[in-house]
């Protein structure tokens, strides 16, 4: 599995993501965790998803306390983090109120923190987590460059942002990607411009939640169960796996997603990847974006 670029001189990563969001719910040893990075790494998903915030405030040195033990992988293998969002939370007592943070300040300290707690000396990728309405654009590219400068920070980028708030940031400091929500359960940025610039801009989406955090299979709502009935039905005619369909579903956009799979079972990486070589055709990609909407297309 090669790496793909996200944009012309942006980071290269592995096509599907491995998410680290939930590993403090996973209640792994070190050797344990480590054990999950190098099976990931064997797959080919050598890039590593994180944020300051997950696990609250502590996802991060989960990792590195694993990367320690095998601290030659770090070449091999691409780490990606956010900051902007301050949470409330016993590790962060400062904190009053859960609260979006985009100043130079917050922005330079929490990247420091992110490098002690995975026990690196920089980051591949740097996202702004959630769109602040008190950013400041010219700030932020400043930070950046400062970032870059002191070769901590490789690439830059943004997560859940409009496509006007793309533009106003991309505007001072150009973007790598725009870290989205998007899986037949969450159609939106399919119709609010969101793909529609990233195609346009040649930036590739990263997609969180790509199976909506396992709701694809476990809810039993209406438009969750007829999701997963044409995942099932699909996957049973393509001989396939209905994880395997859902992947290959957000793969067949144009703007050549890039998932950021979420599992800690890596039969269920192996599902994604898998979805790297199966191309759906429209007829089958609308089957399942149908299943979605609950309507046919107009
Ligand atoms: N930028 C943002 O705002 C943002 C927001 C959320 C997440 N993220 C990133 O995106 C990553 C992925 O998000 P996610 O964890 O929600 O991804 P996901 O892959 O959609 O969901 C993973 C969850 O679904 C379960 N699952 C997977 N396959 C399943 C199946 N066949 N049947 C039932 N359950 C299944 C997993 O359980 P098992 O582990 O047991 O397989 C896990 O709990 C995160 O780790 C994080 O890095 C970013």
């Amino acid at each position: 599995m090669s790496a793909i670029e996200l944009c012309a001189g942006g980071p290269r990563l592995s096509p599907i993501v491995a998410g680290a969001w939930r590993m403090d719910s996973w209640g792994w040893t070190p050797a344990e965790r480590l054990r999950w990075i190098e099976q990931c790494m064997d797959l080919g998903t050598t890039s590593f998803d994180h944020a300051d915030i997950y696990g609250g405030y502590t996802v991060e040195a989960l990792f590195g306390e694993a990367l320690v033990l095998a601290p030659a992988l770090r070449e091999r293998m691409q780490l990606v983090s956010k900051c902007g969002i301050k949470l409330v939370s016993a590790q962060r007592p400062a904190h009053r109120l859960k609260s979006y943070d985009t100043s130079a300040a917050h922005i330079i300290a929490s990247v420091e923190q992110s490098l002690k707690a995975l026990r690196t000396d920089r980051l591949d990728l740097l996202l702004i987590h959630r769109p602040d309405p008190l950013m400041n654009a010219q700030e932020i590219a400043d930070t950046f460059a400062r970032l870059r400068r002191d070769g901590k920070v490789l690439h830059f980028g943004v997560s859940n942002f409009t496509p006007s708030q793309f533009e106003l940031l991309d505007a001072a400091c150009p973007l790598s990607t725009n870290q989205i929500e998007l899986h037949p359960l969450h159609l939106a940025p399919l119709h609010d411009g969101t793909l529609d610039q990233a195609q346009r801009l040649k930036r590739r989406p990263m997609i969180w939640s790509p199976l909506a955090g396992g709701r694809l299979f476990t809810a039993d709502d209406d438009a969750a169960r007829r999701v997963h009935t044409a995942l099932r039905a699909v996957a049973g005619r393509l001989g396939s796996t209905p994880a395997t369909v859902a992947y290959a579903w957000l793969l067949r956009h144009p703007s050549q997603p890039v998932p950021v799979a979420g599992s800690r079972r890596i039969e269920a990486l192996r599902e994604a990847v898998d979805a790297l070589s199966l191309r759906l055709d429209a007829e089958t990609w609308t089957e399942i974006w149908q299943a979605g909407s609950g309507h046919e297309v107009p």
